[in-house]
């Protein structure tokens, strides 16, 4: 089933959210990105629950890392949690973080690449020149998988294990009219399009968002089928849940939310449950660059399977990889050594 309507969705939200899967992390890393709020801090609190080796906490600041961490102790008991501050809205952050984590992890297990925002339909600019939502929920988080491979591969080898990576979307991906456009898709350049003033009408501002989270699944299909098979790439859906995403919405858009959220909106915990699963569940050849929602794997939609959608992967993958090589210097060893299938 490639399509689902608002009502499938609904229906489903209205079930119950699977019980949280369980492991012994022993001796494993796990990172998980946006660890201070919402359905990241649920989710680091459940890894913590399973006693990873080090449990790495991943703010924007390292004091909220800090903050995010006393109480992740306090609520679980656990000690080895470590702080990491990591701005997704600036390249030169991701770069400086994963500098730091070279010198520091000698193994990273799960990476969960859960942070992000939305904007309320703004059209914001951050300091390297891209539209906000597209920076910080699409190519800040890609970039931040892909300088963090040599880590992740590293792993993989040498203990013999099999590592994630899993990229948290949403099941908005399935609202009809929020593809990326074909004028995007046909323009020169893509992302620069997608990203200009005059391309972000408010019209595109309103899918902004979803046209983010449709490029998380993208970057799992193509890390998945360029990585070994020695590492899972999987995308989720966590369900709509409470949690500080919407904070920005406002007037009657903020009480449509809130309507919707008093009727059927699960938890940060239960939407974290799906993070977990994606971690941890399954079988790491079912998930291996699948999209999950409710413990199981559940088929992209229609357009994202459609040549015009597979040609959006490509062309966006190409691009970034462009856009990467620019910003960091280590981006074209990595994708000659670990992105060749
Ligand atoms: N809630 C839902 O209904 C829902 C549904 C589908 C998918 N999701 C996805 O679930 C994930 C978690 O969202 P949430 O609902 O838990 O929202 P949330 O409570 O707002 O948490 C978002 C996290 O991302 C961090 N973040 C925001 N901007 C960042 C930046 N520029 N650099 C680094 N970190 C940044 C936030 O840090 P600060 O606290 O410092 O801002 C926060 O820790 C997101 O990927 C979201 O798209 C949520």
């Amino acid at each position: 089933m490639g399509q689902r309507s608002f009502q499938d969705m609904l229906e489903e939200q209205k079930k119950g959210m699977p019980p949280v899967v369980k492991s012994d992390l022993t001796g494993k890393i796990v990172m998980i990105t946006g660890a201070n709020s919402g359905i990241g801090f649920e989710a680091a609190k459940h890894f913590a629950i399973m006693n990873p080796a080090r449990l790495i906490v991943v703010c924007r600041t390292v004091e909220k890392a800090q903050d995010s961490i006393k109480k992740i102790e306090a609520e679980t008991g656990y000690k080895n949690a470590h702080p990491m501050a990591l701005e997704l809205s600036s390249f030169h952050s991701i770069s400086e973080f994963v500098t730091q984590a070279d010198k520091t992890l000698d193994r990273l297990d799960i990476l969960v690449e859960n942070a992000a925002i939305s904007t309320a339909y703004e059209y914001i600019v951050t300091e390297d020149g891209w539209e906000s939502e597209l920076q910080v929920n699409s190519l800040g988080p890609a970039l931040h998988a892909l300088l963090l491979l040599p880590i992740i591969s590293k792993t993989a080898t040498q203990y013999s294990v099999v590592p994630r990576i899993v990229v948290v979307s949403s099941e908005t991906i399935f609202f009809p009219n929020t593809e990326i456009g074909s004028d995007a898709i046909a323009a020169t350049n893509t992302l620069e399009t997608l990203s200009s003033k005059d391309y972000c009408t408010p019209e595109v501002m309103r899918i902004r968002y979803v046209q983010s989270k449709i490029l998380n699944i993208m970057l799992v299909h193509k890390l998945a089928a360029l990585l070994p098979k020695s590492i899972v790439p999987v995308s989720l859906n966590p369900g709509f849940c409470l949690s500080g995403l919407r904070r920005k919405h406002d007037g009657e858009e903020a009480e449509r939310f809130k309507k919707m959220e008093d009727e059927f909106a699960y938890t940060s915990e239960e939407g974290s449950r799906q993070i977990i699963y994606a971690a941890i569940g399954g079988k790491d050849e079912e998930l291996r660059g699948a999209f999950t929602s409710y413990s199981r794997v559940l088929e992209v939609s229609d357009w994202m399977l459609s040549e015009e959608g597979k040609r959006a992967e490509d062309k966006t993958w190409t691009e970034m990889l462009d856009i990467f090589s620019k910003v960091d210097e280590r981006m074209p060893q990595i994708i000659t050594e670990y992105l060749k299938a």
